[in-house]
């Protein structure tokens, strides 16, 4: 019978965790953790996905501000707004929603965020400091993931693992986060060559595309144990992942779409927001 590696008991205990830590924040009466999330343009899914942060900041007694910007703001004009918020001392945390207009260097954009403020660990300074380890923050989805291999007690250490896609948001940061768990990962993409039998070796299998439904279970390794990033809507408006449903027991255990990767995200952007507060803490004291 298969597993099904649901992540809302996951948040649950992640958000209970930040909970107790913010027992002791209140006894030293710091102001609440603020989390300022930017969304520029109107794209459904991404006002769906800032909706479920500002609901969690709300949820934990965080302050949140959502920053709504036209579709045709140029990239100046949105640096300039980052530059004012982290000069702000009352904001913690700055997201910046992603996708961004194609017109924009998304790259440029992500850098001009103070990486002591940079909550989803995207800019340069962060991402290098999780590579080389014990970061203050950790990219969401790929922390989230290894959240959801402990809760359910799935071991990495000596686990050949692979990971397809490798977006900066979630393949290649989790290629390191599993090696830092002592896992042998093979990251594969799209130019690998033979990978659709390759992938068959693998007991455990991460996959990030961004492709509907472009796997379907039997693709893998009977046993396997599948993690599914992807999210996509399809047109009679049910939510897919980057797995097709299928055969239920050719895998023994599978994150469903949705409710599998996405609340642990939402929780993972929840600890490290009360993480760069924690460290911003004197100044909190100071803006009460
Ligand atoms: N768009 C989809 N997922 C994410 C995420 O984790 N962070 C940001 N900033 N944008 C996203």
């Amino acid at each position: 019978m298969q597993m099904l590696l649901k992540g809302k008991p996951v948040a649950e205990k992640i958000f209970a965790d930040i909970k107790k830590d913010l027992t002791d924040w209140k006894k030293k009466a710091y102001r609440p953790p603020s989390l300022t999330v930017i969304l520029v343009g109107d794209d459904p899914a991404s006002q769906v996905y800032v909706g479920h942060k500002t609901k969690a900041c709300h949820d934990l007694g965080f302050k949140s501000e959502l920053i709504q910007l036209p579709q045709n703001i140029s990239q100046d004009q949105l640096i300039q707004k980052i530059t004012e918020l982290n000069q702000n001392k009352s904001v913690d945390g700055i997201l910046v929603q992603l996708p961004l207009p194609k017109a924009m260097n998304e790259r440029i954009v992500l850098e001009s965020i103070d990486a002591k403020k940079d909550v989803d660990c995207l800019t340069q300074t962060n991402i290098g400091a999780m590579v080389v380890g014990g970061s203050l923050v950790s990219p969401c989805t790929p922390s989230g993931i290894i959240e959801i291999f402990n809760y359910y007690k799935l071991p990495l250490q000596g686990k050949k693992i692979a990971v397809v896609g490798r977006s900066l948001i979630v393949g290649t940061p989790l290629v390191h986060l599993l090696t830092q768990q002592n896992a042998t990962v093979t990251l594969f993409h799209s130019k690998s060559e033979d990978m659709m039998s390759e992938i068959k070796q693998f007991d455990i299998v991460c996959v990030a595309i961004g492709k509907a439904e472009y796997f379907k279970p039997q693709d893998f390794k009977k046993g396997a144990i599948v993690i599914d990033v992807g999210i996509h809507r399809k047109p009679n408006n049910t939510l897919v992942g980057d797995v097709a449903a299928g055969d239920a027991n050719w895998l023994s255990a599978q994150s469903p779409v949705p409710g599998g990767v996405g609340p642990t995200t939402i929780a993972m952007l929840m600890k490290n927001t009360y993480a760069v507060a924690w460290q911003n803490r004197k100044i909190s004291r100071e803006n009460l």
